[in-house]
């Protein structure tokens, strides 16, 4: 594979996320054979994943968007749990997966359960593209799992960013160094 120049390492190809995504698509397609699924997709760093996996889906199926932030550095997530951007649809009694691009310390997910829980949905789950499991600090399982990865990599692509860049990747990379600093 060619060496793209802002990333130093590319750790998961363009053809390796299409292939894993149609997977997890079907995957779910299965489990909510005869339910309507509700896809909660968070923003901005799940909008690709969430496009990808949706047409994948062959069961009858919504979409609405959230977008919240947890006030910490430009690497993880520690501070206060706000709501940018509120839900438009009501979930009572509904199948709601929550469609996330990373869980790193869980954080984030942790506290969109937890109030989304309040909501009273008929089922609550999770789908995200990548897992940092050794990263975890709650105590939260995503149920769906896009890839798993166990280094210390901050990564960009696929929707995910550095200082909101690079969401544009179609692959999951590791910057250049000299960006960071
Ligand atoms: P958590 O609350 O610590 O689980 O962090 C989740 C959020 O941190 C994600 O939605 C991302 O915005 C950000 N994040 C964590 N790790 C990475 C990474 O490696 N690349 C890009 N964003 C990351
Ligand atoms: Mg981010």
């Amino acid at each position: 594979m060619p060496k793209q120049d802002v990333c130093e390492k590319i750790l998961i190809s363009e053809e390796e996320i299409k292939k894993r995504v149609s997977q997890l698509g079907e995957q779910i397609s299965k489990d909510y054979e005869n339910k309507e699924i509700v896809f909660i997709s968070i923003l901005n760093g799940s909008f690709m994943f969430t496009s990808d996996l949706m047409k994948k889906i062959t069961t009858s199926c919504i979409v609405d968007f959230m977008q919240v932030s947890t006030y910490g550095n430009n690497t993880s997530s520690s501070g206060e749990f706000v709501i940018k951007k509120e839900l438009s649809f009501d979930i009572l009694g509904k199948h709601v997966i929550i469609l996330e691009d990373i869980i790193d310390s869980g954080y984030t997910i942790s506290k969109l359960v937890e109030y989304l829980k309040t909501m009273k949905p008929a089922s609550l789950k999770i789908a995200t593209f990548i897992d940092k499991p050794n990263r975890r600090e709650h105590d939260v399982k995503s149920d769906y799992v896009g890839f798993e990865m166990n280094n210390d990599y901050f990564i960009v692509g696929y929707g995910l960013d550095f200082s909101q860049r690079y969401r544009n990747l179609p692959y999951v990379g590791v910057l250049e160094e000299h960006i960071y600093s």
